[in-house]
């Protein structure tokens, strides 16, 4: 199957690649491999982290790879410890020298950390790198319905994306309904589940129907939704197989039977507990 060159708009204009390479736990020699492998597969976004310490090796991999700025789609997130607006400066530059970049398309706020209470100043920090040109689009991961109701209700502005953690057994229905009603785009993180959900029974029963990996399923299963998916993997064929989905198609059936396999699970942190 040929890679997916989906992609969706955001709610300033800006264009997105609807499936998304993940670098998370993966240290900088092996994001600078898996990214080239990636960018030789097809994916053309990069989903990275100030807390993954791995943005110089991503900015090796893009560098190396001779592709047009423009046609790539690099996102990084300031973490939890540079709340505030001069601490969000310092790391957004800080994560811009290591990327070797002079803008990225999409800068996150990666955790609300609620408990410290500093992501609505954290978040006027962003609005103003937006219109500054340095980062093209501004957004938030984890934020639950609350924080976003309060970063839009003190600031007026909205977040064009939020990252979060989404896959069968936890779908975010209430959150992607919010979502819709403001005209934000869902990002699923973990979208395998950590690769837990790899050996989901079910899941193997739509995949070999379709003659494709559990893994496909999951991205299919995301974009169909409207939902950026961002698989990880260090493994080569794993990265090329992940994004080549352009092929195949799930059915009311698939999709009732995925909608069975809510029960909650989470397999990375509560944004209650994420300080
Ligand atoms: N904003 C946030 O707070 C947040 C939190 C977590 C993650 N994220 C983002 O989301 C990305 C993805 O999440 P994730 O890394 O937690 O997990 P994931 O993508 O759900 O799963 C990755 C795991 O699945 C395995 N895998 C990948 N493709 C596979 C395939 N085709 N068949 C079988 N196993 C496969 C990988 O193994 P190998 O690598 O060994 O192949 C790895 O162990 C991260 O890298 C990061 O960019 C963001």
């Amino acid at each position: 199957m040929r890679p997916d060159q989906t992609e969706f708009v955001l709610r300033d204009g800006a264009r997105i690649p609807a499936v998304g390479f993940g670098v998370y736990k993966v240290d900088d020699a092996d994001a600078e491999r898996s990214v080239a492998t990636a960018l030789r597969s097809g994916y053309r976004h990069l989903d990275t982290a100030e807390m993954y310490r791995n943005e110089a090796g991503v900015g090796r991999a893009i560098r190396a790879a001779g592709i047009a700025r423009d046609d790539l789609f690099i996102t990084t997130k300031v973490w939890n410890t540079n709340h505030g607006r001069e601490q969000t400066m310092r790391a957004f530059d800080a994560s811009l020298g290591r990327l070797g970049l002079d803008r990225v398309d999409l800068y996150l706020i990666h955790w609300p950390a609620a408990a410290n209470d500093r992501y609505v100043e954290t978040w006027r920090a962003l609005v103003e790198l937006q219109a500054d040109g340095r980062a093209t689009s501004v957004g938030v991961s984890n934020f639950q319905i609350p924080h976003l109701e309060r970063i839009i209700g003190e600031t007026g502005a909205v977040p064009v994306v939020n990252q979060v953690e989404r896959h069968p057994w936890l779908p975010q229905a209430d959150l992607l309904e919010f979502h819709a009603a403001h005209g934000i785009v869902t990002e699923a993180w973990s979208p395998l589940g950590r690769g837990r959900l790899i050996d989901e029974p079910a899941l193997g029963v739509i995949a070999r129907k379709h003659g494709v990996s559990v893994a496909q399923v999951l991205v299919r299963w995301n974009i169909d939704a409207g939902v950026v998916a961002l698989p990880k993997s260090v493994t080569p064929e794993r990265i090329a197989s992940n994004i080549a989905i352009a092929g195949f198609e799930l059915d009311e059936d698939d999709r009732a039977a995925i909608a069975t396999l809510e029960n909650g699970t989470r397999t990375g942190s509560h944004p209650d507990q994420v300080h």
